[in-house]
């Protein structure tokens, strides 16, 4: 059995506009999605999830990947994961020409499901790395991004960034704009995240996004400033400077929520953090629900957001400097 883990991202600045060709800095942090794939004598794939933030779950596809499952999976999320998983065995069966290998996959994760925080892009990477590995076939980590990238793309229908694949792959805060991807040094940060325990529906966010952008101009300036935002972001990521880091995200939430894909969990837990004296706080990914990330030194914001309605969940996510990791 090969084993790899890859982490999760947030977004310092600039979710939204990056599809509008604006850059935007994702950031990997120090909660993983951890992959064995072990290759079976036949050519079934079975997958087992555990921590998926629901129950453990065990899904046996017949046949090959493509086949039925044998169990009804109704959690559409967790039906999701599954997808991914799935897009991740044919990359690997690609990759080796192995085309009827059979795996039993387990997967562990302590990223919340489409919460923000590139749930799905984790174990896609790890899936692709361990499953490679299993066959015998070590791959670069810029071959392993794309891979995980066209496995997003293909199970999202033609609609990813390379953001998360690229930042889960190679870890440390990135640089994307269009699709290129390159590493950013960055200082320490002190990320708290606040989870609402919910999730946002990535396609009509962006989809509203648009056509605000569409019908007003003053829509479409502000996604331009929160470019502007951005490249100032990256001078203070560039400075360390804390301090401006935050006002700039605390600048980003708020056009972020002027185009509406904020929501009063979301809004509750950024003002909270603000009020414990988080340097900023702003929500990451596509919004609508999920999470928000914090910039605190001290232990004041966690411990406020485990005391704010519509938190359910709040933990401390150092950057992560390394990307997947080969465990076994
Ligand atoms: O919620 P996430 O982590 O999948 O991020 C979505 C980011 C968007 O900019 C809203 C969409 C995209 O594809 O870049």
């Amino acid at each position: 059995m090969a084993v790899s883990s890859a982490p999760g991202k947030v977004y310092l600045f600039g979710e939204h506009a990056v599809v509008y060709g604006e850059p935007a800095v994702p950031c990997a942090i120090e909660v993983r999605a951890r992959v064995g794939v072990e290759r079976r004598t036949d050519s079934k794939l079975r997958i087992h999830a555990e921590d998926l933030s629901l129950d453990g779950f065990t899904v046996e596809y017949g046949g090959t990947a493509d086949g039925p499952p044998d169990v009804d999976v109704s959690e559409s999320l967790l039906t999701a994961a599954m997808g991914y998983v799935d897009g991740a065995i044919e990359q690997v069966r690609d990759v080796t020409g192995e085309e009827d290998v059979g795996f039993d996959v387990t997967i562990e994760s302590d990223i919340p499901l489409g919460a923000g925080l590139g749930s799905s892009a984790a174990v896609a990477v790890a899936a692709i790395d361990a499953g490679t590995r299993e066959l015998g076939t070590t791959l670069e980590v810029d071959e392993l991004a794309e891979r995980a990238y066209q496995t997003e793309y293909e199970v999202q229908g033609g609609q990813a960034s390379r953001a998360d694949t690229f930042c889960s792959a190679t870890g440390g805060a990135v640089r994307v704009e269009g699709d290129n991807c390159q590493s950013l040094e960055s200082p320490d940060l002190p990320l708290v995240i606040g989870f609402d325990g919910g999730a946002g529906d990535t396609g009509e966010l962006v989809a509203g996004v648009r056509s605000l952008r569409e019908e007003y101009e003053f829509a479409a300036d502000t996604v331009d400033a929160i470019g502007d935002i951005v490249r100032n972001g990256e001078t203070a990521l560039a400075a360390g400077d804390l301090e401006e880091l935050g006002r700039l995200m605390n600048f980003n939430h708020g056009l972020l929520s002027a185009l509406g894909v904020s929501s009063r969990s979301l809004d509750s837990m950024v003002w909270a953090a603000r009020d414990a004296g988080a340097a900023g706080a702003k929500l990451t990914g596509a919004g609508g629900g999920g999470c928000i990330v914090a910039l605190d030194p001290t232990d004041e914001t966690q411990t406020a957001l485990s005391y704010t309605p519509g938190c359910a969940d709040t933990f401390r996510a150092e950057l992560s400097e390394t990307g997947v990791e080969r465990l076994e």
